[in-house]
């Protein structure tokens, strides 16, 4: 059975370098892509302080995003590519780090309590597929710290997991 350690948080390079080695731990040997989403997300919730969503939007079209696992309150089911935090990273093809999403014209309020948020995209080679959004209550949660080591964590995702139809 697999169970997280709890990790020192006051290193946020070292803290991300260890739930990097746990994320491999967990999806290891395991490539179904919902499963492995699940896992991901959930692994997240639990150990990064100070969030209230984590989850993963899919592109079901080259115009929407539809929800994928995730761990906090229900979410909005489906983006459009350029609209809010997560359509914007599609539409722009980079990580989105918004210190305060009331400044962010065009948010789209899943939970009122969301205050900042980081967007990262799941990319493989035959291009941006989805994305991994994150949430917190706090304003200015999120650092390029977070941003490097939470990308590391996406593409550790999809290295793990099986997209193939
Ligand atoms: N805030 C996101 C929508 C997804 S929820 O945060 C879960 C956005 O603006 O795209």
């Amino acid at each position: 059975m697999f169970a997280a350690q709890a990790i020192d948080t006051s290193d946020k390079v070292a803290f991300y370098r260890d739930l990097a080695k746990q994320l491999k731990a967990l999806l290891e040997g395991e490539h179904d892509s919902i499963a492995n989403a699940a896992n991901t997300s959930a692994l997240i919730f639990q150990m990064v302080p100070d969030l209230n969503w984590a989850g993963f939007y899919f592109l079901a079209s080259d115009e929407e995003m539809v929800l994928g696992p995730f761990q906090g309150k229900p979410a909005c089911v489906r983006i459009a590519v350029g609209k809010g935090v997560c359509g914007t990273a599609v539409e722009l093809g980079t990580s989105m780090l918004i210190k305060d999403v009331h400044d962010f014209p065009g948010h789209i309020a899943c939970d009122a309590a969301s205050r900042s948020e980081m967007v990262v995209l799941l990319e493989d080679d035959e291009g941006v597929f989805g994305v991994l959004d994150l949430d917190s209550p706090t304003p200015g949660r999120f650092d390029s710290a977070d941003q490097a080591g939470i990308e590391a964590l996406a593409a550790i995702y999809v290295a793990a997991s099986s997209f193939q139809d």
